[in-house]
Order: structure tokens, then C-alpha cells, then sequence
């Protein structure tokens, strides 16, 4: 059996930047709220002209992760795409990547899975690795919240969360079996798959407030619907149950957490997180503060930005969470 190694990693935002006073000019919403209860100070939204969609942001930060690897894109052997927010109903954007890189054809894939997306995504990868039967996996995870939100003060209790953006990574086969990914957990429990979500067909390539001039206004089923304080108290259990269990997998505690890097959904919960199991502030990175929650992208841009400021170093015990919509909830262990 081979291991699994991530080899390179990237992230793109949108330009636009989007202040909590931002959000307070279209919605009965303020600065202090909203950081209050979440951390977040601004996040990024993509503008009409900008011509990013969940695709396109995801094709600029895996470029990023392919040059990082010190591959060519035709060692790409399989492409893996997780998104809640895909540019067409179908096919999804994993063949949209292929074929924006020119990779020939190679096997593309769409994992769902909402903000544990990248997570699953990463678990595909590492048995595809670990089993022999590819090489070098493209793995990313990318968001476009901004066009589907409903921006008026009906719907700011999850309006003002999310933000867009794409990260990548690089999985490498490695016959080191000291480093690399050690074990994935997964879970989901679809008993709560109304307490988060948006139950409307797919959407991603119209505004929603295009589509509802045309139809009921008050029809509130495009938009995204989030019972905020069940899905918290799920969160924060699920949270710790999932990163004991990769602990425990591989024989590890708390104290051996280099590095924790939690799926931005609230600063609250990282922080629950953070004091449950004694971290201090150099073993978790959050950068919710700037990108709001960008579900399946938020662990790649997360990832990416703790490697990039040097935080992340060879041999550190990386530990990957995410809980959200499904629910579904999964955990990586990684040795750098
Ligand atoms: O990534 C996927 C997983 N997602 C999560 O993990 C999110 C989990 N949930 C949360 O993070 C929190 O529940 C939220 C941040 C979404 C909401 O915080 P909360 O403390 O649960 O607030 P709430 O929904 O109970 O609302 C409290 C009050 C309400 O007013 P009343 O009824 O007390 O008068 C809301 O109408 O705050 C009001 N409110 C707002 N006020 C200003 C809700 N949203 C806003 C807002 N600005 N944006």
C-alpha cells in the first residue's frame, strides 16, 4: 500500500471586499453583531464583471497547486471537485477544470458534501492514492456564495456568513508511510438534511433575485435556508467527536495537534474547539476574519494560508474538521 502526501497547495478570493458596514447599507445588520457572533469582518464576493464563477476561481487556485508540486498538469491523473455551488445544474465543474488545463482524460469527479466537501474530496483522493491506483490527484474545493444569498434583512442570518472563494491541493503517491495523510473519518446523518439548506433545484448561473422578479417574490426556497443555533449545537459536537476519532485512530491526543485547521463556519466554534482540547492560538489557524465561511473552499484557502505564513512544518501532525449541511461532518490526520 502506497501513502498519500499533499504536494501542493493554492487559493484564489475574489478582489471584492465586502465590510460588515457594507452589509449594513442593504440590511438591518451592524458590524457589531456580526462579529460578535461569528468573527467575521468582511468576506469576499465576486462582482458581475469579474467573471469568476465556483469553475473558474477553482481552475486559478489549482494552477497555483499544480506549479506548487512541481508537476506538469498532464501527471494529473484524477480530478476531484467538491462545491454546494457548481457553475451548471450539471455536468459539474470537475470536467470544467479538465478541460480549462487541457488534461486530456483523466477521470473527474463532484463531491457534494457542502462544507465537509473538501474533506470527502480528500478522502476520494487518498484511497485512490493509497490503493495504487493513481498518482497525483487534483483535489479542490470552491464556493460562489454571493449570487444565491438572500442580501435583504429577511435573510441575514445567513447572508452575512458567507463569502466565495476556491483552494486546491496537490495529492501525491509517497512511499514514506511515516508522512502524509493518515487517516480520513467520515460521517453524515441525513435525519437533520432540512436544518441546512437550500431545497430549490440547482442554481449557480442566475442571480436568484433575477429569477424571483419573475416568479413569487416571497418565495423564500432559493434562497438558503440554516436553523443557525441547532446546526451550532450539532457543530460543536460533531466537531470534537470526529477529531478524537482521528486522533484515536492513529494512537494520538490533543497535545500531538500541531496545527488544527477547523472548516471556517463561526469563530465561536473554532474557538469551543480550540478551548476543549487546551490549544493555544499557534495551533489553530482561522481566517474566517477575512473570508467568512466559504464552505467546501474554506479548509484549502485555510490550509494553504497557514502553509504559505510558514506555520505548517515538516513533520507537524496536521488535523483537517468540518461539520455542515447534511449533516455531514469528517475529519483528516496528516503527517507534514
Ligand atoms: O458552515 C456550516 C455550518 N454552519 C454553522 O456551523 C453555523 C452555526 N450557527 C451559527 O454560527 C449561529 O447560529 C449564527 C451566527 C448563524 C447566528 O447566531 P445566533 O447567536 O444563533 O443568533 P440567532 O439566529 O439566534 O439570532 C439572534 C437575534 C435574532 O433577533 P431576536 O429574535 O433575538 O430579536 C435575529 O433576528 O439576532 C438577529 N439576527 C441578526 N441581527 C443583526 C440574525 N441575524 C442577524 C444579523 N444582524 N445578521
Amino acid at each position: 500500500m502506497y501513502n498519500s502526501k499533499i504536494t501542493g497547495l493554492g487559493y484564489y478570493v475574489p478582489d471584492n471586499v465586502v465590510t460588515n458596514d457594507d452589509l449594513s447599507k442593504i440590511m438591518d445588520t451592524n458590524d457589531e453583531w456580526i462579529q460578535e457572533r461569528t468573527g467575521i469582518k468582511e468576506r469576499r464576493w465576486v462582482t458581475s464583471e469579474s467573471g469568476d464563477t465556483t469553475s473558474v476561481m477553482g481552475i486559478k487556485a489549482a494552477k497555483i497547486a499544480i506549479e506548487r508540486a512541481g508537476i506538469d498538469k498532464d501527471d494529473i491523473d484524477f480530478i476531484v471537485f467538491a462545491t454546494l455551488s457548481p457553475d451548471y445544474y450539471f455536468p459539474g465543474p470537475g470536467v470544467q477544470v479538465q478541460k480549462a488545463l487541457g488534461i486530456k482524460t483523466v477521470g473527474a469527479i463532484d463531491v457534494r458534501n457542502q462544507c465537509s466537501g473538501f474533506i470527502y474530496g480528500l478522502s476520494v483522493a487518498d484511497q485512490f492514492i493509497k490503493t495504487g491506483m493513481y498518482k497525483n490527484i487534483l483535489v479542490i474545493g470552491s464556493e460562489l456564495h454571493s449570487k444565491g444569498l438572500d442580501k435583504t434583512t429577511r435573510g441575514r442570518g445567513v447572508s452575512v456568513i458567507f463569502g466565495d472563494g476556491a483552494g486546491a491541493a496537490v495529492l501525491s503517491r509517497s512511499e514514506d508511510s511515516s508522512k502524509g495523510i493518515l487517516s480520513t473519518h467520515l460521517h453524515s446523518e441525513g435525519e437533520h438534511a432540512e436544518e441546512l439548506a437550500l431545497l430549490a433545484p440547482g442554481m449557480g448561473t442566475r442571480w436568484v433575485d433575477d429569477i424571483l422578479k419573475d416568479n413569487d417574490p416571497n418565495d423564500e426556497s432559493y434562497y438558503p435556508y440554516m436553523n443557525g443555533q441547532y446546526v451550532f449545537k450539532n457543530a460543536v459536537v460533531r466537531f470534537s467527536e470526529v477529531i478524537m476519532e482521528g486522533l484515536g485512530a492513529n494512537n494520538l491526543t490533543a497535545q500531538d495537534i500541531d496545527m488544527l485547521i477547523p472548516h471556517q463556519a463561526n469563530l465561536r466554534i473554532a474557538q469551543f474547539i480550540q478551548n476543549k482540547f487546551k490549544l493555544d492560538n499557534s495551533q489553530v489557524f482561522n481566517n474566517i476574519m477575512k473570508y467568512g465561511n466559504t464552505t467546501a473552499a474554506s479548509i484549502p484557502i485555510a490550509l494553504t494560508e497557514a502553509w504559505e505564513q510558514g506555520k505548517i512544518k515538516e513533520g507537524d501532525t496536521v488535523v483537517l474538521a468540518a461539520f455542515g449541511s447534511g449533516f455531514t461532518w469528517g475529519s483528516a490526520i496528516i503527517k507534514w
